[in-house]
């Protein structure tokens, strides 16, 4: 048992959706958690630029006294965690898009994965779509501009909108029936995607899979918290504090710092 924090990372605000699960799954665990906003977005980075900006936030974290380390990014799970895992002795929790039960269910045999260029050109992700994928239709796209809008405070804006309109419309003539959202800032998309999205369509993430993989990699290494007492969650930013703190709910202090 460990009442040491979890240590949380993402290349901005996106990240909180994913420590959204991890605090429901998870109640009692301390977590700190670190949002890269200044370098955002880092899906339009190359790889060695991603594994340098996440060892940046490992170490970080690490010297927080962190017991595991979940990368709530896909861009730097799918170029980093390899480095990562091979270089640090903590456990690391990643996250990947969900192509797997999508492909599993999906009845028109197509289905749609929303997400950045930096995971959709990785190996990691092309190996799994090889893999679960083959026998069905993927129409991928890149969700350019998607993040910097969300970091910039203009999640619900008419811009937004304008862009989800054009990216699911080559989906919806394909006819999928299940869009993965491959990238931990768009399950906030998530209202405005059921709007825009024909009735059948099902939108998958995997921020649920996450937290239960996560809680069960504690479970493993003997590191659950297993002290039934309210949590310490702290938040950290190098940007604006208020686009963060909005997206928690305003329940939380979002402390700006550089890093
Ligand atoms: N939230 C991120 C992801 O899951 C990164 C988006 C970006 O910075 O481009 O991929």
């Amino acid at each position: 048992m460990s009442i040491k924090p979890i240590g949380i990372f993402d290349s901005g605000v996106g990240g909180t959706s994913i420590w959204k699960e991890i605090h429901s799954v998870l109640p009692f665990e301390n977590t700190i958690y670190l949002a890269d906003s200044a370098n955002a977005p880092y899906g339009t980075k190359d790889k060695d630029v991603i594994i340098d900006l996440s060892i940046k936030n490992t170490e970080y974290l690490l010297n927080k006294n962190c017991k595991l380390i979940l990368v709530a990014c896909n861009t730097a799970t799918t170029n980093a965690i390899d480095y990562l895992r091979a270089n640090y002795k903590v456990p690391f929790v990643g996250i990947e898009p969900a192509i797997k039960p999508a492909a599993l269910h999906t009845k028109t045999h197509a289905i749609g994965i929303l997400a950045t260029k930096g995971t959709l050109s990785s190996e990691l992700f092309s190996k799994t779509a090889t893999l679960f994928a083959n026998h069905i239709t993927i129409v991928e796209q890149i969700g350019n501009g998607i993040v910097e809008l969300i970091e910039s405070g203009k999640l619900y804006s008419k811009d937004m909108k304008a862009l989800l309109k054009v990216y699911l419309e080559p989906m919806i003539k394909a006819d999928i029936d299940y869009l993965v959202l491959g990238c931990t800032h768009y399950p906030y998309l998530i209202p405005m995607l059921l709007e825009l999205l024909p009735k059948h369509v099902k939108i998958i993430d995997s921020g649920e899979a996450v937290a239960r993989q996560t809680k069960a990699i504690l479970e493993q290494h003997n590191l659950l918290n297993i002290r039934m007492k309210t949590p310490k969650n702290e938040f950290y930013t190098n940007a604006n504090p208020e686009i963060m703190r909005s997206l928690l709910g305003n329940r939380f202090d979002v402390e700006s710092l550089d890093f």
